[in-house]
């Protein structure tokens, strides 16, 4: 007899191995089960461990490897990537979702700080995508970088944030030029709100970064599963002519 979780299943991941780093929270979990429930195996990473531990225990040591790295570290990509290709073998998808969003504006925020949110969100995009291409080029693949709404506009008090999205955006389109004649695929997502902790903790603080759900043309924010939708076409061979783009789900909030 079949399960519920079984019938649920598809393969339209069959054969994909995916790399996930920021897999402990938000988002990143949702990708992960998602992933899994089409088919994939997915290595995925973060700096704390989270969600990371419990989400092994419900989907299986056989689909789901999770470590802890810090995608500033070249040494945690490699270690990652060694990890995969001994357990699972070649990883042919790179999902880089790791990200934080302090609320800092231009004038207050310390140099320290406007590095550390562009080492993150941006130097560790740079470092995912090198330490996976040599994988991705054996195997053929697709890049991932999860971008948001502040690479398409920007938002007031989210200056580092805004400024690491958009160089994401970039990075996406020039790496896509480059690596077209490996096989590989490189896209974005911009996510507009999406219900995550790092959502609520901007909406927790008063400022201008957020806009009041009453303001969004659907007047909510998004699930993050709804964002997992746009990552499983992007991962899948579905996607093949796509490349250098970006899926914007935002609903229809970029569009006024
Ligand atoms: N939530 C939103 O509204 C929204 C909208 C647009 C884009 N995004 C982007 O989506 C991605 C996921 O965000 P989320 O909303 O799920 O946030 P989240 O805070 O729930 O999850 C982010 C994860 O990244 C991890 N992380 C942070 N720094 C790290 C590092 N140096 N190394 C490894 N892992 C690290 C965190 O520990 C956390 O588990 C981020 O890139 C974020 O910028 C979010």
């Amino acid at each position: 007899m079949t399960t519920q979780k079984e019938n649920n299943m598809t393969d339209r991941l069959a054969g994909k191995i995916a790399v996930l780093s920021g897999g402990a929270s938000g988002m990143g979990v949702s990708h992960t089960r998602r992933l899994i429930r089409e088919g994939a195996r997915v290595i995925s990473f973060d700096l704390n461990e989270g969600a990371g531990p419990h989400l092994v225990d419900e989907l299986g040591e056989d689909k789901l490897i999770f470590l802890r790295g810090d995608v500033r570290k070249a040494e945690d990509w490699d270690r990652v990537v060694a990890a995969g290709r001994k357990r699972f073998g070649i990883p042919n998808v790179l999902i880089n979702n790791a990200g934080i969003s302090p609320l800092q504006s231009l004038e207050k925020v310390s140099e320290d700080e406007y590095r550390r949110v562009i080492d993150i969100n941006q130097v560790g995009t740079f470092l995912g995508m090198r330490a996976l291409v040599p994988s991705l080029r054996e195997a053929g693949g697709s890049v991932i970088n999860i971008a948001s709404t502040a690479a398409l506009v920007a938002f007031a008090d989210l200056f580092p944030y805004v400024a690491s999205k958009w160089a994401v955006r970039g990075m996406t389109k020039a790496a896509a030029l480059e690596l077209a004649k490996d096989g590989i695929r490189v896209n974005a997502i911009c996510p507009g709100d999406t219900d995550t902790p790092m959502i609520r903790a901007i909406a927790d603080t008063p400022s201008g970064a957020l806009p009041p759900t009453d303001d969004l043309p659907f007047k909510r924010w998004a699930q993050p599963e709804e964002i997992s939708a746009a990552v499983v076409f992007l991962a899948s061979d579905e996607s093949s002519y796509m490349s250098g783009g970006e899926l914007v789900i935002d609903g229809a909030y970029t569009a006024q």
